[in-house]
């Protein structure tokens, strides 16, 4: 088969870092008989310094109808990183649909976790966040600017719709995992109406997956047993605000966030889903060619399951394991030696055999 791919390199190593994703998927891609075509959008910090925007009005429309999108990092000093993450990665993820954030946490073959003596046995859990709605709305507004009485509001915003969409996601993900479990995040003692709403929910979807355990813990110590006990979580669905912080959480566990990959998926498969690692655009190593590329790569793979080839997203992550055991393939965060390019170009070739 042939994919149509949008690639948005984005903003500072995204641009690194895009090109190793891209080598690898080529060169798996040849082995299991699968075909991209990629094409290249330049919407970055860069784009709105000379256009005033950071993508042109009929951006999405250009990419509407790709298979995936293929996105780096957006965000650079210079641009206030309100202005980068609403002019683009919101707009993508709220008109596309892509209500579910996914993020592996996953301690591979070769990584050490910081947390001691934590093996891959006991690292090896999914975080499902919503994504379009929560605490991440724009209702709300700032009054009395500038005077004693000045004040900020913000609501939250919990469909039934969309509550009930994320919850059966992560019931259905359970399902096919072995420990078949789902570990909700709430806040309901202190949060008093969104919250108990978040629980009513999650007790009624669950009661359709008779076949998948459940259990909810509170944001704050749920977030404390993620470092202390790991090995309790299978699948974690959590509110944007929750979810969010989570997801970076999660990943720091399981060793380092230049390697976690994340999708934002639309299920139903109307719009494009969209690809993208975890980490930012890391000005300061940005230039530099040291980025670690594995995060990119890992999403890439999530990519190829996304589109049906789950056999050709195993040789990737397998690749990336072999990589990870070898420090002269793998960048200086991880205590290496590598290049981005160099450790991409291994990878492509453990990918390849
Ligand atoms: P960041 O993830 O860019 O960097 C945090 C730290 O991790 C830095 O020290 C960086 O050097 C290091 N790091 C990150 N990725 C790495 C990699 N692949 N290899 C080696 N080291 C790596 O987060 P930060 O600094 O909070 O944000 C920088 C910019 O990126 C901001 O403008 C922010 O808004 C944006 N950002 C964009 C995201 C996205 O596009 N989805 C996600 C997170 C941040
Ligand atoms: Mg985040």
């Amino acid at each position: 088969p042939r994919y149509r791919i949008a690639t948005i390199p984005g903003d500072g190593i995204g641009m690194e870092v895009v090109p190793e994703g891209i080598r690898v998927l080529e060169a798996v891609g040849r082995r299991f008989d699968i075909e991209f075509q990629w094409d290249h959008f330049d919407w970055s910090c860069a784009h709105y310094r000379t256009h005033g925007e950071m993508m042109p009005d009929d951006g999405l429309a250009r990419i509407r109808h790709h298979d995936a999108i293929f996105l780096g990092a957006v965000g650079f000093p210079g641009v206030p990183d309100h202005v980068s993450l609403w002019g683009l990665l919101i707009p993508i993820r709220r008109q596309f649909r892509q209500y579910i954030a996914l993020r592996p946490v996953r301690l591979l073959r070769g990584m050490t976790s910081p947390l001691a003596g934590r093996t891959a046995k006991d690292i090896d859990f999914y975080v499902v966040r919503e994504n379009n709605e929560g605490e991440y709305s724009e209702v709300g507004g700032r009054l009395f600017r500038g005077t004693e009485r000045e004040m900020a509001m913000q609501e939250a915003v919990f469909t039934r719709t969309g509550t009930d969409a994320v919850m059966r996601y992560a019931f259905e993900l359970a399902r096919k995992r072995p420990r078949k479990h789902v570990t909700s995040a709430t806040k309901s003692n202190g949060i008093v109406h969104t919250m108990p709403f978040w629980d009513e929910r999650f007790a009624s979807v669950k009661q359709a997956y008779p076949d998948v355990s459940a259990d909810q813990y509170h944001i704050d110590i749920l977030a404390a047993h993620f470092v202390m006990n790991p090995d309790r979580f299978d699948v974690v669905v959590a509110s944007n605000l929750f979810g969010d912080i989570l997801s970076d959480l999660g990943p720091a566990v399981a060793g380092s966030l230049g390697i976690a990959p994340g999708a934002n998926i639309n299920p139903e498969r109307e719009f494009p889903s969209m690809f993208e690692p975890v980490h930012g655009s890391a000005p300061d190593i940005a230039g530099q060619g040291i980025a670690n590329p594995i995060g990119q790569i890992w999403s890439g793979a999530m990519m190829l399951e996304h589109l049906g080839h789950a056999d050709a997203a195993k040789a990737v992550v397998d690749a990336i394991e072999t990589v990870l055991g070898d420090p002269a393939s793998c960048t200086r965060d991880l205590g290496g030696t590598a290049s981005t390019r160099e450790c991409g170009a291994a990878i492509a070739i453990a990918a390849a055999a």
